[in-house]
């Protein structure tokens, strides 16, 4: 049994941005606040009417370009999302539509913030059964849509996004290995209230402003490091490689400060982490794939590099794959 390779990349941002000094206008808040305690300079904002689906679609014809693949060829999606088109259909199901494709299974899944990294490892498995022959995993959030503009201390921090890989079967080792984890009794510092079974919409939960995502940020600051570190080490330490082995780590982009406490908790040059959070923002589960995306197309991977994804979430969950690339 050969491994699991990353085939294609690709993403897709919708045009419209809001800058820090838009924010401004709309919250008591200052540049220099948002840029001094979270690195973030500008968000992207779907336009009304586009939906996660129409993002994940978009940037899963870029994965299958990428790859040098027609999206009929794609064998199974798995779509992570906190933000879905609808309860159901899942947008996995939407995308799938949306791509032209029948008859293949598809599913979202719901990781927050690290279901890309889930995505990955769930992919993984599916194609090492030997049964698929190609996998396609996107992450796709439309933050915008539960963020509550009036609340300063979360608006300033979330953004829209898409990012999708096209994963195969190969001789070679891609997708080495993850370590996940989660944290249910933390479920409360990260969450969105209402629309769900137990609150379901009413004018009550819509008053008391419910349908937006609620944080204790200063709570999670500090759980995020540990749990971002411990996943670094696990991953790492499971193959029996050293920090140094590692060419480039892709960070789930929360806050400049997390990622920088990341790597002085684990000894690690910070510049080995990519950052693009000043442009997006936090786009939950989109953040790595299309930190991925990027990264590959600037040129910063090179064929036969170890790279590690790492991300921590509502949940709580958390988690890194250990990557060699070989594009
Ligand atoms: O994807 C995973 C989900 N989210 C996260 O991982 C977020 C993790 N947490 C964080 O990134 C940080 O905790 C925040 C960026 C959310 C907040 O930064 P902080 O340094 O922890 O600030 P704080 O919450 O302790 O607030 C410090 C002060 C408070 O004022 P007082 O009580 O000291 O007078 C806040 O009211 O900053 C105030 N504040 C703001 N001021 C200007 C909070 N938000 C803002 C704002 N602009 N946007």
């Amino acid at each position: 049994m050969g491994g699991v390779v990353i085939s294609g990349t690709g993403s897709f941002l919708p045009e419209q941005v809001i800058t820090n000094s838009d924010l401004e206008m709309m919250v008591d808040t200052s540049d220099e606040w948002i840029t001094a305690r979270t690195g973030i300079k500008e968000r992207r904002i779907c336009p009304r009417g586009m939906a996660s689906s129409d993002m994940g679609a978009e940037a899963s014809r870029r994965a299958c370009a990428d790859a040098g693949i027609s999206p009929s060829e794609v064998d199974f999606i798995i779509c992570a999302t906190v933000t879905p088109d609808n309860f159901f259909p899942s947008t996995a199901c939407i995308i799938q539509s949306k791509l032209g494709i029948k008859n293949i299974p598809v599913f979202d899944i719901s990781a927050a913030c690290s279901g890309f990294i889930y995505g990955l490892e769930i992919g993984k498995n599916l194609l090492s059964s030997g049964v698929y022959k190609t996998g396609l995993v996107v992450a796709s959030e439309c933050m915008s849509r539960v963020t509550d503009y009036t609340d300063r201390a979360i608006c300033v921090l979330l953004g829209d996004g898409s990012g999708a890989a096209v994963i195969k079967p190969s001789e070679e080792e891609g997708i080495m290995g993850s370590y996940l984890s989660a944290d249910g009794s933390y479920g409360d510092l990260l969450n969105l209230p209402a629309g769900g079974s137990l609150n379901p919409a009413s004018f009550d939960t819509v008053e008391k402003r419910m349908h937006f995502m609620k944080m204790e940020g200063a709570a999670l600051f500090k759980v995020a490091i540990r749990a971002m570190s411990e996943s670094v080490n696990k991953v790492i330490e499971r193959f029996n490689l050293k920090k140094n082995d590692i060419a480039i780590v892709i960070p789930h982009q929360a806050n400049l400060r997390i990622i920088n406490g990341v790597a002085k908790d684990l000894g690690m040059p910070a510049d080995k982490f990519y950052v693009n959070i000043e442009k997006y923002g936090n786009m939950s589960a989109a953040c790595i794939p299309i930190a991925l995306d990027e990264a590959s197309k600037k040129g910063l991977i090179k064929k036969g590099d170890l790279i590690v994804t790492v991300a921590f979430g509502g949940g709580l969950t958390w988690g890194a794959n250990l990557i060699r690339w070989t594009k």
